[in-house]
């Protein structure tokens, strides 16, 4: 049986992903870090799918979490890796490396766990690596001197900086890690819970729109498992609009700007000892 990992799966997009590859006979495993919502999950799925999960409770916003958790997540053969969790904070909040939270868990703690996976041999070697960005990832400013924005923050540009370093991240990912395949995928505009956290009268006007406009994450969820399949995954052209492939913006496609971003990333870990 295969595994997957899936990092935010017990809600919304990640939720469905868990469900369309536990019906294809995987073995899911899920990072969340609300152990309740798992459970209730659990109760309303088949007998024989429960016995194919497993969770692993784990709050992204400090990658010191990840690393007190990583000996139970190194001994699965991971198939399958994606790296869904995400969220959007309008109100600035500091983790305990007094580093921004959104920065850490949409981006730097996906940098931290893929690359612990791989330096452990717990990806297999024809496995696939799937991040979830966002089309918001053209209307981002990024600032390596302000990498996660704590100098004049802006929760909406915070989110679209984490969302054009996913797709940096991949892309680097597909030019180091030979065998590893990683794509990266803008879900479109879906209906689920994503900055419900954050109260406004804009925030409810955009909860209203989206519950006539976007997409049920399920048939996303059922689209991106079609396409992940090795060896019809080209490390050249790995963006993708749901299940098409399409071009994403011209910076991301910077080498350098790839190359910063992970020796940033590679930095701030050090410095903490991570
Ligand atoms: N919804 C959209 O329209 C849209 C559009 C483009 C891209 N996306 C991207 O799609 C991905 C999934 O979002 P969604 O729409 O499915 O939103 P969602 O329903 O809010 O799901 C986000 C998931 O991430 C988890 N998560 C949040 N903070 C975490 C933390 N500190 N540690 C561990 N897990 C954490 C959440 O867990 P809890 O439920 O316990 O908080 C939840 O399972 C995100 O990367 C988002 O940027 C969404």
């Amino acid at each position: 049986m295969k595994n997957c990992l899936i990092t935010g799966g017990t809600s919304g997009l990640g939720i469905e992903l868990v469900k369309v590859f536990l019906t294809n006979n995987y073995f899911v495993h899920i990072i969340g870090k609300n152990r309740k919502k798992f459970d209730i999950f659990t109760q309303n799925i088949d007998v024989e799918l429960k016995k194919k999960v497993l969770f692993y409770e784990i709050d992204l916003s400090e990658i010191q979490n990840i690393k007190n958790s990583f000996d139970k997540i190194k001994i699965i053969n991971i198939n399958v890796l994606i790296n869904n969790a995400g969220i959007i904070n309008l109100n600035k909040t500091l983790n305990s490396m007094n580093l921004e939270e959104t920065f850490v868990v949409n981006y730097l703690s996906h940098y931290y766990l893929t690359n612990k996976l791989i330096e452990s041999s717990s990806i297999v070697k024809k496995g696939v690596i799937v991040n979830i960005s966002s089309f918001t990832h053209i209307f981002s400013n990024m600032d390596f001197k302000n990498i996660d924005l704590k100098k004049n923050y802006n929760g909406w540009f915070a989110y679209f900086n984490t969302k054009l370093m996913n797709i940096l991240f991949t892309y680097k990912c597909n030019n180091i890690f030979k065998e590893i395949k990683s794509i990266v995928i803008n879900p479109g505009w879906m209906n689920t819970n994503f900055g419900n956290n954050n109260k406004s009268k804009l925030r409810n006007f955009i909860s209203f729109l989206r519950n006539m406009f976007s997409k049920d994450p399920k048939g996303v969820a059922q689209k991106i498992y079609a396409i992940i399949d090795y060896d019809n995954i080209s490390k050249n052209d790995c963006y993708y609009i749901v299940n098409k492939k399409k071009k994403s913006s011209a910076f991301s496609h910077k080498q350098e700007v790839q190359n910063i971003l992970w020796k940033k990333s590679e930095e701030l870990l050090r410095n903490e000892k991570f």
